[in-house]
């Protein structure tokens, strides 16, 4: 995404450039040059129009701390706006929709170079190229939003996790890497889990091992498929649409089915992972496995 904004910015702010090297540029000029820009070029009114937002946003830019960060009610302010104008996309809970291809809002502060400046900007002049509209907010509205993003942000585990890795190792390879990689070996019905310790919490890992089935990850809800010949295929939902829709099977393997050739799409409420209760894993035990993932990254 960032490659196709930068690219994007680089060419539109190109004719501005012309600004850019004039010696002291002076308001009358900028005026007039601007005004040739309308009539001569009626088409990139648009493009030029979204230049000086650029270099507007630009300046705002420069602002990387939210200024209404210390503020609690920013975060609700920003939900309710969140709701109204973001939900149909990027769902109630930021967390991302089944139908709609875009990302779960609450893990880009994990990644290098996202910070409240940053998702600003995102929000202010949307992702060229995609569907992601850009939005004439005030500053103030956009930062309730951006107070609403980080108020429902997952944040990894940062301190070390007090357990043994090697005894986790054996203990993940034993009850997880049927459905679960780590550094490329292991399942794939479940998520990699590589990195999983950098962008949950703690007590975010112990819950998703505890209780599966209370936050399933968007790219692996449950579904059971009942063919025409009455057969029952389990599986986790990589896409689908009105017609067809394409799963993981239990099996692992990557299936395609047209909706006309089966009986029933029944989306299950259960994750495909077990519940490891007291008795499968120790709160000692999990402790080893989380330290041993996080002694992966
Ligand atoms: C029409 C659908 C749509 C709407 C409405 C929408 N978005 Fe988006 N948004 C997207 C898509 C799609 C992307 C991913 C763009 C890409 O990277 O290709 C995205 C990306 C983002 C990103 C960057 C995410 C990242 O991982 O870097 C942020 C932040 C964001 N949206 C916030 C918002 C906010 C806040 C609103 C409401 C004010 C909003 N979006 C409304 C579709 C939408
Ligand atoms: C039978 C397959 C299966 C087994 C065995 C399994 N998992 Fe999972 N796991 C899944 C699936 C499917 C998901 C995604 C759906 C969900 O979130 O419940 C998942 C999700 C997770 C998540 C959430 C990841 C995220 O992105 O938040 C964690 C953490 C996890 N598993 C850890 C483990 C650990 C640790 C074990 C072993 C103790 C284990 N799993 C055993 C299938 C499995």
């Amino acid at each position: 995404m960032s490659e196709v904004c930068q690219l994007k910015r680089v060419f539109l702010l190109s004719p501005n450039a012309i600004f850019v090297i004039l010696p002291s540029p002076n308001q009358t000029r900028i005026r007039m040059m601007a005004k040739r820009f309308q009539f001569n070029f009626l088409k990139l009114l648009n493009v030029f129009l979204v230049c000086c937002g650029l270099l507007l946003g630009s300046q705002t830019f420069a602002q990387e701390v939210n200024p209404l960060e210390r503020d609690p009610r920013a975060a609700r302010v920003g939900g309710s706006l969140f709701r109204a104008q973001c939900a149909t996309c990027h769902g109630a809970d930021a967390k991302g929709i089944e139908t709609i291809d875009a990302p779960d809002l609450t893990l880009m502060f994990t990644r290098d170079g996202v910070n409240d400046g940053s998702v600003f900007q995102v929000i202010r002049d949307g992702v060229p190229g995609s569907i992601m509209p850009p939005h004439s907010f005030t500053d103030t509205e956009v930062w309730t939003l951006v107070s609403y993003l980080r108020s429902v942000a997952v944040a990894g585990t940062t301190s070390p996790i007090d357990g043994d890795p090697r005894r986790g190792l054996t203990l993940f390879n034993e009850n997880c890497a049927l459905c679960h990689r780590v550094n490329g070996r292991g399942g794939s019905l479940g998520p990699d889990l590589s990195a999983i310790t950098s962008r949950r919490s703690q007590t975010a890992l112990v819950n998703s091992i505890r209780d599966p089935s209370a936050n399933i990850g968007r790219r692996f809800k449950p579904v059971t498929l009942v063919t025409t010949a009455n057969d029952l295929v389990q599986g986790t939902i990589k896409s689908e649409d009105a017609f067809s829709i394409q799963i993981m099977d239990s099996n692992q393997i990557l299936r395609g089915f047209r909706k006309s050739a089966l009986r029933e799409v029944i989306h299950e409420e259960t994750s495909l992972m077990p519940n490891f209760s007291d008795s499968d894993l120790s709160n000692s035990d999990i402790d080893d496995v989380l330290s041993f993932l996080q002694s992966n990254q």
